[in-house]
């Protein structure tokens, strides 16, 4: 198969994504608008991919109901939103069945879902990180806290949906930490690593395992306070462009980072297909990577299609076929930011089933999109249901414009106990 010759080609695709999340609705709306698509079916989908696409009915971990599926549907390609199926090794099962998956095999999945994999081979590849210790049991974790200066960051080793970092400012932080990670059923090694104090961007590339495309650079928002104050979440909000991200640091990003990455998993791991991600701080302008996803970023993804120019679609599926070339992107010249609308409780125990209302009245600007996440019908109402409600995504011509835009529709929005953060861009601003 292959989409040169257009006019025989259009409107070929039939695209599976995968997932539920404000990430797995803008891929939806981003790729509805290629004209190679023709039908789109999104498992398992949310109110507002299923106004958009067809959602299907199948959990984002029923990886073998997910295989059977796309055969028995002829899907041309699957796109992976969330982590979890990545881990399960959803595209190994895909790509042996002959399904055009984009995603990394699992064992290439192990640069997010291991944080030792992570580590090791950014240490032997020379790629910048925090200095850092692997520990298999609590007395020695415990014993290195004892003795090393605080503060330190304490990560466990497998996927914690967010939840597995703990910033220690104090000895005794640590140690409960260390007791809570270490100790039950869940327990693991940690990775204990040194804190970095700067300011931190995301960096996220298409590759098919040799060829790499980067995406414009974003800034995400991870604590639910302004100020970057209180527990750390999925991600209150998201802009980009990132301008801490300038185009020669995007170089030496691409150049000490993402292709010394990517290269290693291809000589001596399981090449990498999809996206890569890079959690960065940025520390005097040189950066160094917190840690690497597998997959797109939520709320990233949001601004970042917003501002693409370009047919997802196409671009996906050559990546998936191993013909992707390498090329800058094009790019809308203007700013988009994500506005996250979090439920009652979150990121703690969330409270459910709150009414909705007002999206109408936020998208008649046409510069703005609401992107459902957390959210559900309920006796044909539209109710929260998670934690990250919607992601309210504005562009503008430029930040101001764009964060103006994003907040104007915020205020259209109401459902009990909905909480957002009025700083997201702030850092954008502040730099013009
Ligand atoms: P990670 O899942 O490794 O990206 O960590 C989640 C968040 O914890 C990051 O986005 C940072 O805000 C913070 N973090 C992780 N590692 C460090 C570090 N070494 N120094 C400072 N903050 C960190
Ligand atoms: N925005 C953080 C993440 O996608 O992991």
């Amino acid at each position: 198969m292959t989409i040169i010759n257009r006019t025989q080609e259009h409107y070929f695709m039939k695209v599976l994504v995968i997932g539920s999340g404000g990430r797995e609705h803008a891929l939806v709306w981003k790729l509805r608008q290629s004209p190679l698509i023709k039908k789109i079916y999104v498992a398992p989908g949310n109110p507002g991919t299923a106004a958009i696409a067809e959602n299907v009915p199948i959990a984002a971990l029923d990886v073998a109901r997910l295989k059977d599926f796309a055969v028995k549907n002829s899907i041309t390609l699957t796109v992976v939103g969330p982590e979890a199926p990545l881990a399960l090794g959803i595209c190994d099962l895909f790509r042996t069945n002959r399904l055009a998956i984009f995603g990394p095999s699992k064992k290439a999945a192990s640069l997010e879902a291991s944080k030792v994999f992570a580590k090791s081979l950014m240490i032997k590849y020379g790629i910048p990180t925090a200095d850092y210790r692997t520990f298999e049991t609590l007395d020695d974790a415990l014993r290195h806290v004892k003795q090393t200066k605080p503060w330190f960051v304490i990560k466990a080793d497998g996927l914690a949906a967010g939840k597995g970092v703990v910033i220690c400012r104090t000895t005794d932080e640590a140690i409960t930490a260390l007791n809570l990670m270490m100790t039950g059923p869940e327990a693991g090694r940690v990775v204990i690593e040194e804190f970095l104090e700067g300011e931190e961007a995301s960096f996220l590339a298409i590759t098919d395992g040799k060829a790499i495309v980067p995406l414009a650079p974003a800034q995400d928002h991870k604590t639910i306070f302004d100020g970057d104050k209180g527990p750390n979440t999925g991600g209150m909000g998201a802009y980009s462009p990132a301008r801490i991200v300038t185009p020669a640091l995007e170089q030496e990003i691409m150049q000490t980072i993402i292709r010394p990455a990517i290269n290693a998993m291809h000589s001596e791991y399981n090449p990498f297909c999809g996206v890569i991600y890079a959690g960065l701080m940025i520390i005097n302008g040189r950066p160094k990577t917190l840690e690497f996803n597998a997959r797109f970023g939520d709320p990233e993804t949001q601004p970042i299609l917003m501002r693409l120019d370009e047919d997802l679609a196409g671009l996906l599926l050559l990546a998936a076929q191993g013909r992707l070339r390498e090329r800058p992107l094009h790019w809308k010249d203007n700013a988009s930011v994500c506005v996250v609308m979090a439920a009652e409780g979150y990121p703690g125990e969330v409270i459910k089933g709150a009414e909705i209302t007002g999206i109408g009245a936020a998208e008649s600007d046409e510069n703005v999109k609401v992107f459902h996440a957390g959210t559900a019908m309920k006796d044909g109402r539209l109710v929260t249901a998670g934690g990250r409600v919607l992601g309210v995504t504005a562009q503008g011509r430029d930040q101001r414009a764009a964060v103006d835009a994003a907040y104007t529709a915020v205020e259209k929005i109401h459902f009990k106990g909905a909480q957002f953060r009025r700083d997201i861009g702030k850092k954008a601003l502040e730099r013009d």
